[in-house]
């Protein structure tokens, strides 16, 4: 039996991918993460309440959960690229804030490292098991010919550090747990509205498809890959 946890189920991606999960494994548990309501979730989802920026609230949840017994699946679908306030990615070097920066590295980096922190520990010492976070292409320093967005593609980068870390360290403990980042494609969401124009129809995906993907990439995993970074389409992506 297929036990998930799936953080940002409000999201575009992260509700999508509870859906797959809950159609992939109508005998699973999937708990459902979120900071607020969850709409539309599919019957025998578990919904539980964390906020990035609360640490208490990661533990907490974890607390809760672990207390069910270990999870096979960790997946975070959280993440910021902007707000419509004062969050916007930065075309310049002149645009950089500090204040934002901040707040891009809480919710994309940080956010995602205190998962860990708090959610490893339930994954099992022996057999298959992931962990996995929506980074994005633009976090590759070797893919970056564009510029720009620094906080986002900076936040994102020291994200897949972050993991290639947990990767190492998870090792010892079980030979077979596997940490990845994984890159979903371009994806019709909020967190991509704003720079849609310009993408090919067959370029921008649906949440439904990106999910589907990733769960496919991720069902493909082998222990070598821990560490990595993974598109929807299962090619790695240097860093
Ligand atoms: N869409 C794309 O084309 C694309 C491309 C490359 C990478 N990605 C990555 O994929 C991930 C998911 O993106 P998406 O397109 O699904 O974005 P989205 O629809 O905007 O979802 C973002 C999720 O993050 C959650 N979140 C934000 N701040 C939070 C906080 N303080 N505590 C808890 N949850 C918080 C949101 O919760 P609320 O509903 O409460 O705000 C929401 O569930 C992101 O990491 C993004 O960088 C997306």
């Amino acid at each position: 039996m297929m036990r998930s946890a799936v953080f940002g189920a409000t999201g575009g991606i992260g509700a999508a991918v509870v859906e797959a999960l809950a159609a992939r494994h109508p005998d699973g548990v999937i708990y459902a993460g979120a900071r607020g309501k969850i709409p539309n979730l599919p019957q025998g989802a578990r919904p539980f309440v964390f906020d990035l920026l609360d640490e208490s609230s990661i533990k907490a949840a974890a607390e809760e959960i672990g207390r069910d017994g270990p999870l096979d699946l960790i997946f975070i679908a959280t993440g910021i690229l902007l707000n419509g306030t004062e969050i916007a990615p930065e075309k310049s070097w002149a645009k950089l804030d500090a204040g934002m920066m901040a707040q891009v590295f809480a919710l994309n980096t940080i956010g995602p490292a205190l998962i860990a922190k708090h959610f490893l520990p339930l994954l099992p010492r022996e057999g298959r098991c992931v962990f996995a976070a929506l980074s994005a292409r633009v976090g590759s320093i070797a893919d970056n010919r564009l510029g720009g967005w620094h906080s986002y593609r900076a936040s994102k980068a020291a994200l897949n550090m972050i993991v290639r870390n947990l990767a190492i360290e998870m090792k010892p403990r079980n030979s077979e747990a596997i940490a990845v980042t994984l890159h979903p494609g371009t994806v019709d969401s909020a967190l991509s509205k704003p720079f849609q124009r310009g993408v090919p129809a067959e370029k921008l995906f649906t949440t439904a498809f990106s999910a589907h993907a990733l769960l496919g990439v991720i069902d493909e995993l082998q222990p070598d890959d821990s560490g990595k970074l993974f598109a929807w389409d299962g090619a790695e992506i240097p860093f």
